[in-house]
């Protein structure tokens, strides 16, 4: 596939679907792909990520992380908060209140092996708020932009932050959101995500996406994704043509379906989407990510673990609400490996 490099203004006249696309440089990292496996909090452990990857996604991140955590040297030393050898590059998303606690957490995640740190200004969680992390701080700019400054003196690798579009869209909140954006770029932060909902929209409604396009518009030499309601690859190309956005962010549209990121790649690689998964291939991936999720979960946390996912994989079964149905309500291992068997066509255990 023909490569064009970053930021070369030819990228934007062949379009996307004469299958050329822009490498995407954050810092040391190189993406050959324009999009990444969004960060999921209670979702994109290791396991998610290493099939996101395998499938075709060119980075991947944590689940929003507390910054605090990092200060507890017992607690980091876990094995789960470990970037594994596989699964380079990673970026871990962090959260917090407090820009010296951030910087000190963004060095202990570089530290311990992950390749980019992202910051968290768009949570909307009610207990986030309160504490005033995440969204909150587009109410205070001042913090955010302290923030970034203390967290990028703090580490050598690229970062990221990701932002929701204001606060709760009164002309104030907007206004501090050009300004965070126009701070970002000042210092250089490596990639810029804005998810187009209020933070006090939380997920209702549809993503705007012409505030991606704006502020990309705005700094075009800034590396801009965006994010919002990208469930199939034909939207993930639409939306980086239209928006003009360097890349995006899948995030929902990737839980129980990893095809996501080889499809997209087919599709702006100018090709054809490749053949649906067979029955058999699915029930595989979906045995493969219990597997390694059992490794860090005792059976039943893991199988309680894993039925998160499972409405998300069965959306491609031909009899979806009864395969569905029948594997989440397995209460066991064994059960549940059954149950997947039988649905997907695997034979006998
Ligand atoms: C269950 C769930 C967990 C999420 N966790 C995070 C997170 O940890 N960090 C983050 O930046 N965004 C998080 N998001 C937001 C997504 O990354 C993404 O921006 C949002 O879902 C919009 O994209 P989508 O409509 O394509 O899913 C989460 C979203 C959901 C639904």
């Amino acid at each position: 596939m023909p490569k064009i490099p970053y930021n070369s203004p030819v990228k934007r006249t062949l379009g996307i679907k004469s299958g050329f696309y822009a490498m995407i440089r954050l810092g040391n990292i190189e993406l050959d792909a324009p999009f990444y496996q969004a960060p999921l909090s209670g979702y994109t452990e290791r396991p998610m990520r290493i099939l996101a990857r395998r499938f075709g996604a060119p980075l991947t991140f944590t689940g929003v992380l507390l910054d605090k955590i990092a200060l507890h040297q017992k607690a980091i030393r876990k094995l789960m908060f470990l970037p594994g050898e596989d699964e380079h590059p990673v970026g871990a998303q962090i959260l917090g209140a407090d820009p010296a606690t951030m910087a000190k957490a963004a060095a202990v995640f570089e530290r311990i092996g992950f390749d980019m740190i992202d910051l968290n200004f768009a949570c909307p969680a009610p207990k986030v708020l309160r504490r005033k992390r995440g969204g909150y701080h587009l109410k205070q700019p001042h913090v955010v932009i302290e923030i970034i400054d203390r967290v990028r003196d703090a580490v050598s690798c690229p970062i990221g932050m990701k932002l929701r579009m204001s606060f709760d869209g009164d002309e104030y909140s907007q206004e501090d959101f050009r300004h965070i954006c126009e701070h970002a770029h000042r210092r250089g932060v490596d990639m810029l995500t804005i998810h187009g909902r209020m933070v006090t929209a939380k997920y209702r409604g549809r993503a705007d996406w012409g505030i991606v396009a704006e502020i990309k518009h705005a700094y075009p030499e800034m590396t801009v994704f965006g994010s919002g309601d990208l469930m199939d690859a034909e939207t993930i190309c639409r939306r980086i043509e239209t928006s003009g956005a360097d890349g995006v962010a899948i995030a929902r549209g990737a839980i129980g379906n990893p095809w996501i990121f080889a499809e997209a790649r087919a599709l702006l690689e100018g090709g054809e989407k490749p053949p649906a998964p067979t029955l058999q291939e699915q029930g595989s991936v979906m045995l493969e990510h219990f597997e390694m999720i059992r490794l860090h979960r005792p059976e039943r946390k893991a199988v309680a673990f894993f039925r998160k996912f499972v409405a998300g994989y069965c959306k491609r079964h031909p009899k979806r609400k009864k395969a569905q149905m029948e594997i989440i309500a397995a209460k066991t291992q064994d059960r549940l490996i059954e149950a997947v068997r039988r649905w997907y066509d695997l034979g006998g255990s």
